[in-house]
């Protein structure tokens, strides 16, 4: 066949030929998107028809209009039926999702979430009702305490040895700007590394006699492992009276033992030391994993430390506002998640701040 793109039969073949291709292609595509290349196929920038149309020029001066009407002509019907198409498409597929959607009223409904206690809460809980018994209040401070209340105020004075014990977190350093003013320089806010400052606030806020429990969160700043976070709770114990003794602390602490463990729980006093406490003692409790024979646990002692405790130092009790010669008392303090974890026998202390539910959801106890 001779080349008859320069004729105004050859183009109108040409036109031909592209309605017939764009009927086919609709004719045979699936959907939007097959839709979507036929147009940019024959009416995109390097679309056949648009290649067609740039052939315009070679035509003879005379037949250039019509043709040239023909094939703009052509371009609108291709896209009219292009978008309706289109639009028919999104329409059937539209209704088929709706058709896959179907709501099943007869369906059982999506159970609720029911939440447990923490196990370091159950514990909590469970040292807060042995001691409720025994007569003690709940007395709560602030985690957020400055240097005075968390150290001085508790006899442990700055440059003091004892405060190597508490590796402690600072929100601002002491002479550092805080909330527009200045921290003194010797008193920068903290952490509070225990929940032994709360023992000048019971003071501070009761009147003697003061019986008062004071649970909590404390934070160290510690080389996180297994055995030791630098998040953590403790119950601190208080007692202020006229003629409290060492023999009531011993009492009260064998028989908080014995209520926690058991009544056959054995317990053993020995010397300790705390800046907070004169005299100052620790408590153990025999082994309950070995029995006291000696094990892993218990570090072959036969005995597991419980608490640290001791008389008020004088020092304290002034801290609280108090006269030593008019009042004295004991105090002790001890950590809930070690207490948590040799009861659940957990490996691992992190996992108790790790916020793991499959973990957590383990322990059933107090809904
Ligand atoms: N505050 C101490 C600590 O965190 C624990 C402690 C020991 C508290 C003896 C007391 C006490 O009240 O008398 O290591």
């Amino acid at each position: 066949m001779a080349d008859q793109s320069g004729t105004a039969a050859g183009f109108l073949a040409a036109l031909e030929a592209i309605r017939a291709e764009a009927e086919r292609a609709l004719g045979a595509a699936q959907d939007a998107a097959s839709a979507a290349d036929l147009r940019i196929r024959l009416l995109g920038r390097n679309g056949e028809l648009t290649a067609l149309l740039r052939r315009l020029g070679s035509i003879d001066a005379a037949d250039r209009p019509a043709m040239g009407a023909l094939a703009n002509a052509l371009r609108q019907e291709i896209e009219t039926r292009i978008e309706a198409f289109t639009a028919q498409a999104l329409t059937i597929s539209r209704e088929r999702q709706l058709a896959g959607e179907v709501i099943d009223m007869t369906a059982p409904g999506r159970p609720l979430r029911v939440g447990r206690l923490h196990p370091t809460m159950i514990v909590e809980r469970r040292l807060r009702e042995i001691l409720h018994g025994f007569g003690f209040e709940v007395f709560e401070g602030p985690e957020i305490e400055t240097e005075w209340w968390n150290f001085e105020a508790l006899n442990i004075p700055p440059d003091h040895p004892a405060r190597d014990l508490w590796d402690t977190m600072y929100v601002a350093e002491p002479g550092s700007w805080e909330a527009g003013a200045p921290r003194p320089a010797e008193d920068g806010t903290i952490l509070r590394t225990h929940t032994s400052p709360v023992q000048i606030r019971a003071m501070r806020a009761l009147t003697p006699p003061i019986r008062v429990i004071t649970p909590g969160r404390c934070f160290r700043y510690e080389n996180v492992a297994a055995d030791r976070n630098f998040e953590f709770f403790q119950v601190e114990g208080l007692v202020i009276d006229r003629d409290t003794t060492l023999a009531d602390l011993k009492g009260m602490l064998e028989q908080f033992a014995k209520a926690l463990y058991g009544p056959e729980t054995r317990t053993r006093f020995r010397p300790g030391y705390y800046p907070f406490t004169e005299p100052s003692v620790a408590f153990d409790i025999g082994c309950l994993v070995c029995g006291g024979i000696g094990c892993p646990v218990c570090q072959r002692t036969g005995w597991v430390t419980l608490l640290g405790a001791g008389m008020v130092h004088p020092t304290v009790i002034r801290s609280g506002g108090l006269d030593p010669d008019e009042y004295q008392g004991y105090a002790w303090g001890m950590g809930l998640d070690r207490i948590a974890v040799n009861r659940y026998g957990i490996a691992d202390l992190r996992l108790l701040m790790g916020a793991d539910l499959r973990f957590l959801d383990q322990f059933a106890e107090g809904r």
